[in-house]
C-alpha cells in the first residue's frame, strides 16, 4: 500500500507539471483528487486494513493528499497568471488607432445671433447690461411712463409671480427689457447726481408675455435693448446707430426705414424696418411682398423717463431702441416658426 501511495504522489506530481491550462487542471483534479481517484480508494480500502497497518497507512494517505492538494493550488495559481500575463500583452491598448469622435455640441441659434449683437454693438461702442427677469409693475411699467390702467399695457399681457397683496406695485416676469433702462440710468447717475456719465449700453435677455402662442409669437422670448443718453443727442444719432447696426449685421448695401409709431416711454417713437434681405427689396413672400422687415421698436427716451433714471432732461437727451434676436434668426435661417427655438428637438438644433 505505502508503495502505491508513493506512486500515486509521484504520477500525480509528474503529470501536474506538464498541465497548461485550466481545463486540463479541473481534468486533472478529477482524476488526482476526485472521488474516484486512486488516493480515494486507498481511503476507502483503509478498514480492510489490519490495526497496526492502518495508522501508518491512513497517515501516510492524508499526507499524500495534502501533497497533491497545495501542488495543485500552487499550479493553479501559475495557471492563472500565466493566463493574465497572456491577455495582457495580447490585448495591449494600440494608440494608434484612429479614435471613437463624439458628437459636438454647438451655439443655440439664438445664442449665435445673440453674440453676433454683442459684437457689432460692442464694436460701435456699446456695453452689455444685464438686468433681472423678475421685476416690479413700477419698474416694468410705471417708471416708463405706463401709468395704472394704461391703455398701452394691453399690449403686453403680463405674468404674476405672486397671488397679490402689493396694490398697484405686484411682482411680475418682465414683458420686455425697457425696465433694464431706468436701473441702468439710476446706477450711473447714483455715482455724480450732479453730472451723471453719458450711458451707451445694450441689454439682452429673455422676456415673457401671456400671449397666444403663434409661428411668430411666444410666450417666453429674447429681446436686445439699446440705450444711449447724453448732451445733445438727436434723433438723427439714433437712426445713424440703427443704419449702421443693420449695414454691418446684414450686409453693407442693407437699406433702413423708419415708420411712426406709439411707446409711451419714446418720444418720438417709430418702427423699424430693413429691406429685406432675401428679395433686395422686390417683394417675396417672407416679406409678404412689401420688400421691407420689421426689425424692432425705437425712439428717443421721453423726457419723464430720463427724470426717473436721475438724468436731467433739460439737460440730456437719449435714444432706445428694442430688438428681437430671435425674429432676425428666424428671417436670415428661413425658420418659419418661432416655436422651434425652445422644444430642444436636434432635428433643428443640429442645422446651426
Ligand atoms: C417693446 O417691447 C419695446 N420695449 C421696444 C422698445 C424699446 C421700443 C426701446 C422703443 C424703445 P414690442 O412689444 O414691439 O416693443 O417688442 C419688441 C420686439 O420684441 C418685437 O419687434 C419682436 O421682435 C419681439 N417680440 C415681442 N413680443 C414677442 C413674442 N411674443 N414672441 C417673440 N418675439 C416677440
Amino acid at each position: 500500500m505505502l508503495d502505491q501511495l508513493k506512486e500515486i504522489e509521484r504520477t500525480g506530481l509528474d503529470t501536474l507539471q506538464a498541465i497548461q491550462n485550466e481545463d486540463a487542471l479541473e481534468v486533472w483534479r478529477i482524476t488526482h483528487l476526485g472521488r474516484s481517484s486512486a488516493l480515494m480508494q486507498v481511503f476507502s480500502g483503509l478498514g480492510q486494513l489490519s490495526k497496526d497497518d492502518k495508522p501508518v497507512v491512513g497517515h501516510r494517505a492524508n499526507e499524500v493528499k495534502r501533497a497533491l492538494e497545495s501542488a495543485f493550488a500552487v499550479r493553479s495559481g501559475e495557471i492563472r497568471q500565466a493566463a493574465l500575463k497572456h491577455s495582457l500583452e495580447q490585448e495591449q491598448l494600440d494608440v494608434t488607432l484612429p479614435g471613437r469622435s463624439l458628437p459636438l455640441g454647438r451655439l443655440h441659434p439664438d445664442t449665435q445671433t445673440l453674440r453676433e449683437l454683442y459684437h457689432v454693438f460692442g464694436e460701435m461702442g456699446f456695453q452689455v447690461y444685464r438686468s433681472r427677469e423678475v421685476e416690479s409693475d413700477e419698474y416694468n411699467f410705471q417708471l416708463l411712463n405706463f401709468t395704472v390702467g394704461h391703455p398701452a399695457r394691453d399690449m403686453q399681457d403680463t405674468y404674476f409671480v405672486e397671488a397679490g397683496g402689493r396694490g398697484e406695485n405686484p411682482i411680475i416676469l418682465r414683458t420686455h427689457t425697457s425696465p433694464g433702462q431706468i436701473h441702468a440710468m439710476r446706477w450711473l447717475s447714483a455715482k455724480d447726481p450732479e453730472n451723471p456719465p453719458p450711458v451707451r449700453i445694450i441689454l439682452p435677455g429673455m422676456c415673457y408675455r401671456y400671449e397666444q402662442v403663434t409661428n411668430r409669437h411666444e410666450t417666453q422670448f429674447d429681446q436686445l435693448e439699446g440705450l444711449a443718453v447724453g448732451l445733445g443727442i438727436t434723433f438723427s444719432d439714433l437712426k445713424g446707430t440703427l443704419a449702421d447696426f443693420t449695414r454691418r449685421m446684414f450686409g453693407q448695401d442693407t437699406r433702413t426705414r423708419f415708420r411712426a409709431s406709439y411707446f409711451p416711454f419714446t418720444e418720438p417713437s417709430a418702427e423699424f424696418d430693413v429691406e429685406c434681405f432675401l428679395c433686395g427689396g422686390k417683394g417675396c413672400a417672407v416679406c409678404k411682398g412689401s420688400g421691407w422687415l420689421e426689425i424692432g421698436g425705437c425712439g428717443m427716451v421721453h423726457p419723464v423717463v430720463l427724470r426717473n433714471g436721475g438724468y436731467d432732461p433739460e439737460r440730456y437727451s437719449g435714444f432706445a431702441f428694442g430688438l428681437g434676436p430671435q425674429r432676425m434668426a428666424m428671417l436670415r435661417h428661413h425658420i418659419e416658426d418661432i416655436r422651434y427655438f425652445w422644444q430642444n428637438d436636434l432635428r433643428f438644433l443640429e442645422q446651426f
